[in-house]
């Protein structure tokens, strides 16, 4: 029998020259901005919160300034493969569209696309000939999907949230994009990402001349900020994060109930005081000071007047751009007249590189 699969490697284990190549490619980015694509996305599950906003949105925001082109999938696809709930889709779409642009990522730069890939059927036409690039011990080895499988209690699994990292080479492929700001989690589907790219040119492009660019991931430099209950992952769904929408007094409230620990004297010690760093790393990123000199400041001022130090400068942090994004809100049809051009131009650059497919791969082409 014959083996129509590609028998070169798919390693996920790639950390290490993942963030030499993250660190070239930044370099490149300062030298040539115009040379390259960005792209990235969310699910539309919730909205953003401060661990999204100094974890990934303004590396972004700052790779958008530099007049590099970027792509923003709003991944409502991905949202069908682990959630029953999805009667509010379309208006976490909405939000988090807002989000986008209330952190600063302007549609009206001429260079920054949001869009929801289930609107750019272009895009979604490249999942079919990716399927037959990866095998399914492949996808069965994907760390991510393995953990987001038990973390979503899945009695069976379907076949979408096995294939979902297919689907992510689609968004991040449609568009030739060559950086994907991303966290350590997702480095798995950019590798992935990356075999799909070499096994389509190797099988085939035409007179040697590829397709696909392998993209890159782009790591960004902030540490990870935990939840206010300390130790895990800040995120909505364990009611330990900040959003970017919460009010003053919200985030006040929440910023009392962090958990610290019992002694008095503040220090920055992430090793052995991980929840008191946490709250000085959010304060330092906020306040411009280093979380030392913050906690000399506060000293023997204790848990309280920590919390009211972050409070205050996080508040102060956040006023514009919640600000602008109570002016959003009241606007949906300007939000909305972004994601139209948005889905616009990334239907226009999708057709073109499924004609460039198609012709490779040999199909019929109508008209
Ligand atoms: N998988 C990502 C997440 O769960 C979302 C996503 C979908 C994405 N398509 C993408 C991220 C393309 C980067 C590039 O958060």
């Amino acid at each position: 029998m014959t083996d129509h699969l590609p028998t070169d490697n798919l390693s996920y284990d790639t950390f290490a020259a993942s963030v030499q190549r993250s660190k070239e490619l930044e370099a490149d980015f300062l030298k040539n901005p115009h040379k390259h694509r960005v792209l990235t996305g969310d699910r539309p599950t919730g909205d953003l919160h401060i661990g999204h906003l100094f974890g990934s949105l303004q590396n972004r925001v700052r790779l958008a300034k530099l007049g590099v082109e970027s792509f923003i999938v709003i991944a409502d696809y991905q949202v069908l493969t682990d959630r029953d709930v999805f009667d509010r889709i379309a208006e976490c779409t909405m939000n988090l569209a807002i989000d986008y642009i209330a952190a600063g990522l302007d549609p009206d730069s001429g260079h920054v696309f949001i869009f929801p890939h289930s609107c750019v059927p272009e895009l979604n036409q490249l999942m079919l000939p990716f399927l037959n690039l990866v095998s399914i011990a492949e996808l069965e080895r994907n760390p991510t999907v393995k953990e987001e499988i038990e973390a979503a209690k899945m009695a069976r699994m379907n076949a979408g949230m096995f294939t979902y990292p297919v689907h992510q080479a689609a968004d991040i492929l449609f568009c030739n994009a060559t950086a994907i700001p991303v966290g350590k989690d997702q480095l798995p589907h950019i590798e992935l990402t990356r075999v799909i790219a070499r096994r389509f040119n190797a099988k085939y492009a035409v007179d040697g001349k590829p397709v696909f660019r392998e993209p890159q991931a782009l790591l960004s430099e902030t540490p990870s900020i935990l939840g206010l209950d300390g130790g895990k992952k800040m995120s909505k769904s364990r009611n330990n994060s900040i959003t970017l929408k919460a009010s003053e007094d919200e985030t006040a409230k929440i910023i009392k109930t962090a958990t610290t620990d019992s002694e008095r004297m503040i220090t920055y010690d992430p090793l052995h005081r991980p929840q008191v760093a946490n709250l000085l790393d959010i304060a330092a990123l906020c306040s411009g000071e280093t979380p030392q000199k913050i906690a000399d400041s506060i000293g023997n001022g204790g848990g309280g007047k920590l919390k009211e130090y972050l409070t205050e400068h996080l508040n102060a942090y956040l006023r514009p751009l919640r600000a602008r994004r109570a002016e959003l809100e009241k606007d949906p049809a300007y939000v909305r007249k972004a994601i139209n051009t948005g889905i616009d131009r990334a239907r226009a650059v999708g057709a073109d590189t499924l004609l460039n497919v198609r012709k490779a791969m040999n199909m019929y082409t109508p008209g």
